[in-house]
């Protein structure tokens, strides 16, 4: 058993739980929870408003969380932080606020063909709105960006590279450092979904060098409902808002308004405060085992679920060998639906379909796949139990 199980209250709900899904959203651990509770217990009031003291409490509460958000992905300073709803808002929230004002016909918006939907279709949107062109690097049937010819998709009339750390689907790892370099040298500006790389291991926005980055809190053993925008404060300063409404502007007119500075510029609204306190909960607990050992854990886990996997009959595992803890596959002659269904019986989750990457699914040539995904609270002894199952179920097919 994982040492950590014990730390998240589902598991003591329903010990035979075998939970194989955290690239779709992660458990929570006892002090995410307790933070929330103890917020709406002792702290609640609204941010940035209040003169009495509950409210003051609540904003150091939520600014806290925004300080803690910054020193965990290398951020410049807090004020780089725009909390958000997750990912899917951080990357619309750029789409129209730096998308509408700096892009324009003719440019040209480079993505990757293993983007997540969330990654895809605010570029689609834009470029339709625009009239820019929407261009892809390729992936190959190993789940890996083909870098051939890489050179050849940044040109002058490139004007944003918006791609993926560690692919929802597959696991892989692409060389963001290096594109992000390619990117600058014709002067694009660039933004990572890092939604799926920051809940699994150390990552260095300032190292990493891109202007903007996204993730969310709920894949990070945090709350739902609160994500993160890392963003450059010269291109954040330069852009328009994003939502209007409170907290966002400086002052407001019958004819005009003028606005408040970053970060607030872009947090219209009252805030998920709540989630907010709970996402900085979430990173006390893993600074806490430290990033690396959980790198390092989830590896091993990885490592076991594909020597484990391989060795069952008529299985088809997608994506490279190097990856993250993600491993997709299909069954031969079993439909991913019904090996779900089946796994569940067991009391086993994993998720099937097309993962909110269909562009994958093209490449792959498959309408669906399994997949299980792994965290801190998985043990060898779940792969053990979801393999089982897995040969239980063909035996029946
Ligand atoms: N993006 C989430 C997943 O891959 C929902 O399951």
């Amino acid at each position: 058993m994982s040492s950590f199980k014990s730390d998240f209250p589902v598991f003591t709900h329903d010990p035979t739980l075998v939970y194989l899904d955290s690239a779709s959203t992660t458990q929570k651990p006892k002090p995410v929870i307790d933070a929330m509770t103890t917020f709406y217990e002792k702290q609640n009031a609204n941010v940035h408003r209040a003169l009495y003291n509950l409210g003051e409490e609540a904003t150091n509460a939520y600014e806290g969380a925004r300080k803690k958000v910054a020193q965990f992905v290398h951020a410049p300073s807090d004020k780089n932080i725009i909390f958000t709803r997750g990912t899917t808002e951080s990357i619309n929230l750029v789409a129209y606020a730096w998308g509408r004002n700096f892009i324009q016909a003719g440019d040209e918006i480079l993505i990757t063909e293993m983007e997540h939907h969330s990654n895809l279709v605010p570029w689609q949107l834009l470029a339709k709105e625009t009239g820019a062109t929407l261009k892809y690097i390729p992936m190959n049937s190993d789940g890996l960006l083909e870098l051939d010819h890489i050179d050849s998709y940044f040109t002058s009339k490139t004007k944003l590279l918006s791609m993926v750390h560690q692919s929802n689907v597959l696991g892989t790892l692409n060389p963001v450092e290096m594109l992000n370099q390619k990117a600058k040298s014709v002067g694009a500006v660039t933004m990572l979904d890092a939604a799926q790389s920051v809940p699994h291991k150390s990552v260095d926005y300032q190292k990493l060098g891109y202007d903007f980055m996204a993730f969310s809190g709920h894949k990070m053993l945090g709350p739902t409902g609160v994500g993160v925008l890392v963003g450059d404060m010269k291109i954040l300063d330069e852009m328009s808002p994003f939502l209007g409404g409170g907290e966002m502007i400086n002052s407001v007119t019958m004819d005009s308004s003028t606005w408040n500075d970053v970060p607030y510029k872009f947090e219209a609204g009252t805030p998920n405060i709540a989630q907010a306190v709970g996402l900085g909960s979430a990173i006390d607990y893993m600074n806490n085992i430290g990033m690396n050992t959980i790198e390092s854990i989830e590896n091993e886990l990885t490592e076991y679920a594909l020597e484990k996997m391989k060795k069952i009959d008529g299985i088809i595992l997608y994506g490279p060998i190097k990856r993250g803890p993600v491993i997709s596959f299909n069954i031969d002659g079993i439909h991913a639906h019904d090996l779900a269904t089946f796994l569940n019986q067991d009391n086993i989750a994993i998720r099937v379909g097309h993962h909110c990457a269909q562009p994958i699914m093209d490449k792959l040539n498959v309408p669906s796949t399994a997949r299980v995904s792994f965290h801190i609270y998985n043990s060898k002894q779940d792969i053990d139990t979801f393999c089982s199952s897995l040969k239980q179920t063909q035996s029946y097919f």
